[in-house]
């Protein structure tokens, strides 16, 4: 086929082929990497009308294809080979080591654990953002800026943003607090570090590629506040990762997290929990023994005492929240259906089935406006030393 030429932003026309029905976009794709702010994709680009690219799309075209943005200039993208092409019609469903094991009922090592996260961020980076930016409390805040309120710039000079991902929390940082803090990220995925430098220019953030185990760019007592937000709960094994954290921190240092909160708080998550998790064990008879991370780090209870085996008299604070968000059941549906991990290892078939039911079920509490919510229980965990 020959290169096709179409403008995906303006004078948007469709190309005049028709794509074979295998290379056709799955419905959900694009949807979920839609920022939460409407009307803006995950790097902040005006978004894509979809009726103008192909049914589907909603987001931006760099987004939806890797979440690697282009330059904003470059809004208007002349020609596409048969090659970006065929990369845009990927399934997003990833095929890793770790989901091959589950599939065949073993058990996932460790190795297999970390290069499974690391190929869902390469291809899906930003993707937490695009989900959690938009949940907000009843107070109007999102998981990142209730966790940037533990800031206290007399206190926190030095901050680490533990596994920043696309780098949101540190821009609440620097929007909220400039000059009077210094702010350190590390992430392990090259992918999503690559959009925090773009929305972070230096010397607002240094930022470096790490493991959260061995973090060696930082000295020792070298941090006053290490941030952590929803990264905790994937990290096995997480007693280095404590041990790390106390060794980088000052005496009267801080660490503070947003972790998963109680599934049974919202009927909402769980029922979105549910249909999700049964369809991967369909597909992974193994799945439900090897979730990602500890998952002691998930209960407080065990967290806590975690926390206290490596940070001897510590005061620890586990607080309950809840953040929403509201919108049509099929478009909730897709935001809500992307913030689990599970959901990248679905085939296209089981996907296109779990969104469906995580639509119905979501419509089934809708408001006379026909908008349903999706309630994402949160705990925040403040160990102060
Ligand atoms: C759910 S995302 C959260 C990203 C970001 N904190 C946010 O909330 O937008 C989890 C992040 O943790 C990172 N991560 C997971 N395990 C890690 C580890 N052991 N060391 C460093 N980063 C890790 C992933 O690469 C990913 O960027």
């Amino acid at each position: 086929m020959a290169p096709a030429t179409w403008a995906p932003f303006a004078g948007l026309s469709r190309p005049t082929w028709s794509l074979p029905l295998r290379w056709r976009p799955a419905p959900w794709a694009g949807c979920w990497t839609r920022g939460p702010s409407r009307g803006s994709c995950c790097s902040g680009w005006p978004a894509a009308p979809c009726s103008a690219l192909l049914p589907p799309y909603r987001c931006c075209r760099a987004c939806w294809r890797r979440g690697q943005p282009r330059a904003k200039t470059k809004l208007l993208i002349p020609t596409t080979t048969k090659a970006q092409l065929t990369a845009m019609h990927e399934p997003i469903h990833i095929d890793s080591r770790w989901a091959q094991r589950l599939r065949r009922g073993e058990q996932p090592d460790a190795a297999e654990v970390r290069e499974h996260l690391l190929a869902v961020h390469q291809r899906h980076a930003g993707f937490t953002e695009g989900v959690a930016r938009g949940c907000r409390d009843a107070a109007g805040r999102n998981s990142y800026e209730w966790l940037a309120e533990v800031i206290d710039p007399a206190r926190h000079r030095t901050i680490l943003d533990l596994a920043c991902g696309s780098g949101v929390l540190a821009e609440i940082c620097l929007q909220r607090h400039g000059d009077a803090i210094e702010l350190i990220g590390i992430d392990m995925s090259a992918d999503e570090l690559a959009l925090a430098r773009r929305r972070i220019p230096d010397p607002g953030c240094r930022l470096h590629q790490a493991l959260a185990q061995s973090m060696e760019c930082i000295p020792d007592a070298g941090v006053d506040l290490v941030l952590c937000h929803w990264a905790l709960t994937l990290m096995d094994p997480i007693e280095p990762v404590l041990a790390e954290i106390r060794r980088i921190l000052r005496p009267q240092g801080t660490l503070a997290a947003i972790i998963d909160g109680d599934i049974a708080s919202s009927p909402s998550y769980a029922a979105v929990h549910d249909v999700i998790y049964s369809a991967a064990q369909h597909e992974y008879p193994s799945y439900a023994n090897a979730d990602l991370g500890d998952a002691r780090v998930r209960a407080p209870e065990s967290l806590a005492a975690l926390i206290r085996q490596t940070f001897r008299d510590a005061e620890v604070r586990i607080e309950p929240g809840m953040v929403s968000l509201d919108g049509a059941p099929q478009t909730l549906a897709e935001e809500a259906t992307g913030f689990f991990y599970a959901s990248f290892v679905l085939s296209a078939h089981a996907r296109a089935r779990a969104l469906a039911e995580v639509a119905r079920v979501l419509s089934a509490d809708a408001g006379s406006d026909g908008l349903g919510r999706f309630d994402m229980p949160i705990h925040r965990l403040v160990a102060q030393l």
